[in-house]
This record gives C-alpha cells, sequence and structure tokens, in this order.
C-alpha cells in the first residue's frame, strides 16, 4: 500500500519535472493571432497533466488540483486534461459569463462514450431550439406547482415504503438509490415499485457504471456490459412507449413526463419518435438518481459527524411530525416550514458539491477578463472551487448550516452569483426543486424514525464523483414512536 503510493508518487514526481523541462517558458502564451491565453502549464503531450487531476481528486482534500493551480497562476488558468488544452475557471463572474453564453459562445460538451450511453436524443446533448423546448418541457414536469400538487404525495410515500425495510445495519447510499430510481420511474411513466421495476434497475446500474469507466477504458469489459445493458432497458422502455401510444390512441391519458411527451403530437413542433422519447426518458433517469442519492446520503453524513445541527433539525421535525401524526403524509405547508432544513440542503449542495462544475466547448474565439480562449478549446467551469472559496464563504471548507441563517453572511448576499450547485443559465439543472423536496422528505423520515451510528470510518471522495468510499453503512435503530404528548408540547 504505502510502496505503492511511494511508486505513485515518484511517478508524478517525474512527470511534473518533465513537463517543468518541456514547458519552462510556457507561462504566458498567446494564441495564433497574438491574444493572451490563461497562464498554466499543458504537461505532457497528449495526457497533459490528466494524471495530477485524477490522482488529486482521489485525496480527502476537496480541490487540490485547483488550489495549486489557482495559487499559481489565478483563478482562470489553462491546462491539458483528457486529451484537450482545457481553461478552468474558479471565478464565479467568468462562471457566470459561460453559463449564461450557452449556445451563443459556448455549448456543452461529452465525450463520445458517454452520449452512446445517453442515446443521441438526450436533453443533455441536444442544442439550440430542440433543447430549448425539451427544456422547458421537464421544467414544467418538475415546477414547484407539479410538486405541490402531485409529485409530493408520492415522494412521501415512496420514502417511507423504503424505510419501512430497515433493519440493522443499512447501506446507506444504497437505499437512497432505490429511493431515487423509484422516484424518478414513478415521475416519469406512474409505476410503483415491482417486480418489473426491480427488473430494470439492475440493469439500469450497469448502465449508470459504464460512465465511471469513461473516458479512460472505453473498450472495458464494464463498459461493453453498460452497452448491452442500454440496449435492455431501452427495449423494456421502448414497450412501455408503445403501450402508452395506444392507450393514448383510446383518449386515456396519464398525468406524468411520458403523458407529457406523448402529448406533445399535435402541438407546433411535431410530435417524437419512440427513440426520442426513449432516450429522454433514460437521460432523465440518470440525472436525478445519482445526484440525489448522494445528497441524501452526505446530508446524512454531514449530520452524524456535526452532533449540534442534527439535534437542531430533530427539533424542526418532531414539530412537524407531532402536527401531522404518524400516519398522515406530508404536505406542502410542512415542507415550507422547514426552516432550519433548508440550510441543511444548501450547506450540503455547497460543501458536497455533487456536480463539480460544467464542461463545454468555446464555438468561437472568445475574450473575457483580458484573457482570449481559442474556437474549439475545451473550457471547465469549477462551481465547487467558487462554493469552497474563503473569498466567498467565511471558512468555506466546514459544514455550517448556520451560516445560511445570518443574512450577512458574503455567501448570502449574493447567493445567485456564487453559489450554484445546480448550475446557470438555459442549462440549469431543471430537477432543482424537486431535489430539494426529495432530499427534505427524506430527512423528516430518517431524523424522526430513526437514530443511528456509523457501522465504519467511511470517507468522501472526489474522482470520477463525489462520493462516500463504502456508501455509508449505518447501524439504525427504530426510534420508539414516542410522538411527544400534546400536553408536553404545550409545556413548552
Ligand atoms: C442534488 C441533485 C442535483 C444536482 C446537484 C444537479 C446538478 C445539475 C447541474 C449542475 C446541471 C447542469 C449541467 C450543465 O450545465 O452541463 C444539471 C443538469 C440537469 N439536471 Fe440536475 N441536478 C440534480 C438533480 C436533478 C434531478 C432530480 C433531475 C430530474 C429531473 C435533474 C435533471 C437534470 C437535467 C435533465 C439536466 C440537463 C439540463 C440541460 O442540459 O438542459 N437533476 N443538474
Ligand atoms: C408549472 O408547470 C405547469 C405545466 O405543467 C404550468 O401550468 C404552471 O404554470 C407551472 N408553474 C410554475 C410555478 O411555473
Ligand atoms: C438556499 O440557496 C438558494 C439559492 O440557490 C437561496 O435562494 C435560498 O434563500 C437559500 N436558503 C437559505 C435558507 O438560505
Amino acid at each position: 500500500m504505502s510502496s505503492s503510493i511511494l511508486v505513485y508518487s515518484l511517478f508524478s514526481l517525474l512527470i511534473s519535472f518533465v513537463s517543468f523541462l518541456l514547458l519552462r517558458s510556457s507561462t504566458v502564451r498567446f494564441t495564433r493571432r497574438g491574444r493572451r491565453l490563461p497562464p498554466g502549464n499543458s504537461g505532457l503531450p497528449f495526457i497533459g497533466e490528466t494524471l495530477q487531476l485524477i490522482s488529486a481528486y482521489k485525496t480527502e482534500n476537496p480541490e487540490p488540483f485547483m488550489d495549486d493551480r489557482v495559487s499559481k497562476f489565478g483563478s482562470v488558468f489553462t491546462t491539458h486534461v483528457f486529451g484537450e488544452p482545457t481553461v478552468f475557471s474558479a471565478d464565479p463572474e467568468m462562471n457566470r459569463f459561460i453559463l449564461q453564453n450557452e449556445g451563443k459562445l459556448f455549448e456543452s460538451s461529452y465525450p463520445g462514450s458517454i452520449s452512446n450511453l445517453l442515446g443521441r436524443h438526450s436533453l443533455l446533448l441536444m442544442r439550440g431550439s430542440l433543447h430549448k423546448r425539451m427544456h422547458s418541457l421537464t421544467m414544467s414536469f418538475a415546477n414547484s406547482s407539479i410538486i405541490k400538487d402531485h409529485l409530493l404525495v408520492d415522494i412521501d410515500r415512496l420514502v417511507r415504503l423504503n424505510m419501512d425495510s430497515w433493519t440493522g445495519r443499512v447501506l446507506l447510499l444504497d437505499e437512497a438509490k432505490k429511493i431515487t430510481f423509484h422516484l424518478t420511474v414513478k415521475q416519469l411513466m406512474s409505476f410503483d415499485p415491482c417486480e418489473w421495476t426491480q427488473k430494470l434497475m439492475k440493469e439500469y446500474v450497469l448502465v449508470i457504471e459504464g460512465f465511471f469507466s469513461v473516458p479512460l477504458r472505453i473498450f472495458s469489459p464494464t463498459y461493453r456490459r453498460a452497452i448491452q445493458a442500454r440496449t435492455k432497458v431501452a427495449e423494456a422502455l421502448s414497450l412501455v412507449v408503445r403501450e402508452r401510444r395506444k392507450e393514448s390512441e383510446r383518449g386515456e391519458r396519464k398525468n406524468d413526463m411520458l403523458g407529457a411527451l406523448l402529448d406533445e403530437e399535435g402541438k407546433h413542433g411535431g410530435g417524437f419518435s419512440d427513440e426520442e422519447i426513449v432516450d429522454f426518458l433514460l437521460a432523465l433517469l440518470v440525472a436525478g438518481y445519482d445526484t440525489t442519492s448522494t445528497i441524501m446520503t452526505l446530508a446524512v453524513k454531514f449530520l452524524t459527524e456535526t452532533p449540534l445541527a442534527l439535534v437542531q433539525l430533530k427539533e424542526e421535525h418532531e414539530e412537524i411530525r407531532a402536527r401531522r401524526g404518524e400516519t398522515e403524509g406530508l404536505i406542502w405547508e410542512d415542507y415550507k416550514s422547514m426552516p432550519f432544513t433548508q440550510c441543511v440542503v444548501n450547506e450540503t449542495l455547497r460543501v458536497a458539491n455533487i456536480i463539480g462544475g460544467v464542461f463545454r466547448r468555446a464555438i468561437t474565439d472568445v475574450n473575457m477578463k483580458g484573457y482570449s480562449i481559442p474556437k474549439g478549446w475545451k473550457v471547465f467551469a469549477s462551481l465547487r472551487a467558487v462554493h469552497l472559496n474563503q473569498e466567498h464563504f467565511k471558512d468555506a471548507r466546514s459544514f455550517n448550516p448556520w451560516r445560511w441563517q445570518i443574512n450577512d453572511t458574503p455567501g448570502a448576499t449574493s447567493p445567485a452569483n456564487v453559489f450554484t450547485p445546480f448550475g446557470g443559465g438555459p442549462r440549469r439543472c431543471p430537477g432543482y426543486e424537486l431535489a430539494r423536496v426529495e432530499l427534505s422528505v427524506f430527512l423528516h423520515h430518517i431524523v424522526t424514525r430513526f437514530s443511528w451510528i456509523p457501522a465504519e470510518q467511511d470517507k468522501l471522495v472526489f474522482f470520477p464523483t463525489t462520493r462516500t468510499k463504502k456508501r455509508y453503512p449505518i447501524i439504525i435503530q427504530h426510534r420508539a414512536l414516542s410522538r411527544p404528548c400534546k400536553e408536553s408540547i404545550e409545556a413548552k
């Protein structure tokens, strides 16, 4: 173990040394037209600084790669990762500029291996007017009035249903994944958990694994298995789509995402093919499943490590529970009366940074902040680097939900500019409200039903995505359902 670390460090040292020799004079460079590129290193030919990037994010420090370069070059710098020169930004103004100019100066850019898994017609890969139409369609299926009137009931019910089966030792991340998978399937096509959804989930998990085998091992067995699994998932979904088309021809309509997609038939712009609908459904499954389940797990981890916050959160939810009773589900007013929970949600999103940043490609030469980014270059807008910057958030690297209660914290003065866990601009996450509600409901039920301790030491890692190494195993105990009796509440 320690010897492999040694070899690894020697290796990276060697790489840094060689790149130093190669690029000694390269910290100020110019584009062909003589404009100034952001400063930085481009590392070795082809692999560039990819290895440094990967090894940096495998440590417990959340930002070693960025910290190092920001202190050397400033908050906008050039590097060379995953085979391409890339401009990294840790600057909120620059990030905003990049996000807002989606479609004009920049466009989203994903490697081909990922688009194979997502399907050609997924929202993440769409551009232009089609993207606009589909983005707003997605929004109109996850906006707050829809959540209030339809989705909240299902969220509440499915979270409770899942927790009913918890005993003893629980792998929190796995349970959270079951919850978000079933929630998404329900939201998209109205299926409740059953044998069919279980089978679908098995295949689907293989597809997701494929995402993490890229972009380094496109010929790996994991990737091949993922492609096969994708075919199966797509077949299963196609069957559903065909069935639902028949139903809607008979005039039957279900109020879900698939229903909305089928409704587009008669509208301006025409309907969608089965293939388009399947890709679209699959991409929504991908977007909501991993992110939301990870944020659920990390919120519990951070709370466990911050007992005072957990106590305060429990108090807030006991009160709601006392009001609501044990059998009734949560309603929108309950969600709206969780002020401290919302602080916990924001702080978890800020510290965990499930999506650390977004990749774009410059579609034209772009000038910004005195620098020039050549057409065709990749750009990485790091959301995480801004969230973890002491200039924007005091004591930025510790979990402190109370910071959101005070209005004059630097982060709170202009949160829209420096707090962007869901991105921004035309591609801002359409699931931002849904994710917040899901997390809040999850927290409500876990703190009112259980107490728990971690079963093992588990730690955060940041590559290829933010997650805990061991899926956060905990040992739970059902809390004696001691609904505080009315008198004791009134006595307070
Ligand atoms: C904690 C949970 C979540 C986080 C942190 C998150 C974060 C993000 C971010 C940063 C983006 C922007 C990507 C880019 O600009 O390239 C995004 C896009 C997206 N998210 Fe989320 N998301 C979450 C949950 C969800 C959920 C529950 C859904 C389900 C509806 C969802 C659906 C999408 C979709 C469809 C896109 C693509 C939008 C587009 O390209 O127009 N996300 N998400
Ligand atoms: C949410 O979407 C529905 C359509 O699905 C629309 O009628 C409603 O006005 C939207 N609400 C908000 C708050 O945007
Ligand atoms: C959480 O962050 C959002 C910005 O995404 C902000 O509008 C909201 O006020 C914040 N909540 C709290 C409790 O500070």
